[in-house]
């Protein structure tokens, strides 16, 4: 299994570029299912993840062509299966996004549960609901969701909880249903909007992504187009907090800093200087940061992917901080790691205590999700002496050549087998 070793206490500096949004190039693959056109996708990161989706639509019958490392065309024309099987959607849960897309041009679709995962339960049954509110027949067996339904009819869904794939696969399905469907309690993250814009130019009718009420209006078909995937929000949000704890200098091109607004808030709080535009951001840090309190919520609130780097960022800042999570019941795995390179943190519950230090000490920790892993990379490259991270499948689904990026910013980071 690969490890990253690290020798930290340098700053960060230099200059690097923004990939694609992992989970806005995920649900734009799917949407590849809603025609028997050709969908043309730029900006795809190299990210396992990606490469999982692929070859779930590979094994669906769908063709994907790749030109360049960043660029896909796929066509569903000559889809044959539509079945996501249990082994990939157990390594990926954003599976559950060709759910949607496939009842409403396919008529059928029959996806592994997902289960349990290392940061929460994370069910499904907002996404069931919806789609049985829209007159599709579902039933749950043998740990498969066997969905069927000639023709989805729009409708009023009023959801419980504000899910972000739960929204993507309604909106995806609604765009093929008959009728209007008005989606109320919707998420508002700017991965829904960049899906949204997808659809639209396939000539779905869509009103209102990006804020909790959006209405689609059915259409018979939908056609291909060529879109470009927006930047990475959580990774901009990573770089910066890895820059802002190690009390160095960055730019960032092909960033939005309109997506961050609550992450780059918590940064100028901690002392960051942040100057941007349309398509980069510049961060300064040249004080040892301060501690800033945060509660995860919804978008455009503090996002939950952003919340385990805080903790590292915490750890070695000025003061205490309030760290409280209101998205996911487990997120805090990364707490014992960080406590290992001698992190003062308690928790009671759903809030963490972070006492910051000065430094951090090196140490053998494990990775036990995407970002809590990230979280422990930013820890290493601000600890003293040498850290080995195990486990480091999880930071290879979501960020895309983070050592490298990381070198060329001066970091002293290697992938060991
Ligand atoms: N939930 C339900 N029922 C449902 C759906 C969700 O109870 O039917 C609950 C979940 O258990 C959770 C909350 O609602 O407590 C929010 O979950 P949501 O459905 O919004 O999460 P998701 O769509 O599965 C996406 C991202 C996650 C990100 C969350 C929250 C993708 C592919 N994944 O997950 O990204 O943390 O939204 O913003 O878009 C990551 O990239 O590391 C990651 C985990």
């Amino acid at each position: 299994m690969q490890k990253l070793v690290i020798h930290g206490g340098k700053p960060l500096c230099g200059e690097i570029s923004i990939s694609g949004a992992k989970n806005a190039a995920l649900p734009a693959l799917c949407a590849s299912l809603l025609t028997n056109d050709t969908l043309r996708l730029k900006n795809i990161p190299d990210l396992k993840d990606v490469t999982t989706m692929v070859s779930l639509l590979k094994q669906m019958g769908v063709t994907i062509l790749t030109n360049d490392t960043s660029e896909m065309e796929l066509s569903a024309a000559h889809l044959t299966n539509p079945i996501a099987p249990y082994e990939m959607v157990k390594t990926m849960r954003a599976a559950i996004l060709v759910l949607g897309p496939l009842l409403a041009h396919k008529g059928e679709a029959i996806i592994s549960l997902p289960g349990g995962c290392a940061i929460g339960l994370r069910p499904v049954d907002q996404h069931i609901k919806g789609l049985q509110a829209m007159g599709a027949e579902i039933i749950i067996e043998h740990g498969y969701i066997h969905a069927k339904a000639k023709k989805l009819v729009g409708t009023r869904i009023v959801m419980d909880i504000v899910t972000v794939t739960g929204t993507e696969n309604l909106m995806m399905a609604a765009c093929l249903a008959s009728g209007l469907t008005r989606l109320e309690n919707a998420a508002r993250e700017p991965e829904i909007v960049d899906l949204a814009q997808c659809l639209i130019k396939m000539g779905a009718k869509i009103e209102g992504a990006g804020t909790d009420v959006i209405t689609i209006q059915g259409v018979d078909a939908l056609h291909g187009c060529m879109h470009d995937v927006m930047p990475d929000r959580i990774e901009t949000g990573t770089f910066l907090t890895a820059v802002t704890a190690s009390s160095g200098q960055i730019h960032l091109k092909g960033a939005r800093a309109d997506m961050l607004d609550a992450v780059i808030d918590k940064l100028l709080e901690a002392g960051a200087i942040i100057n941007s535009e349309e398509n980069w951001i510049h961060l300064t840090m040249n004080k040892p940061p301060k501690s800033v309190s945060l509660r995860t919520a919804p978008y455009p609130a503090f996002p939950t992917d952003m919340q385990a780097q805080f903790m590292t960022l915490n750890s070695v800042a000025n003061g205490t901080a309030i760290i409280t999570e209101t998205i996911f019941e487990n997120r805090f795995m990364h707490v014992q790691e960080l406590r290992r390179m001698n992190a003062e943190i308690t928790v009671e519950g759903n809030t963490a205590i972070v006492h910051g230090i000065p430094k951090l000490d090196g140490a053998n920790v494990m990775a036990t999700d995407l970002r809590a892993s990230a979280s422990l990379v930013i820890a290493g490259l601000v600890a003293q002496g040498e850290t080995v991270i195990d486990r480091i499948y999880h930071l290879d689904r979501g960020y895309e050549r983070i050592e490298q990026k990381l070198v060329h910013l001066g970091a002293k980071i290697a992938r060991i087998n």
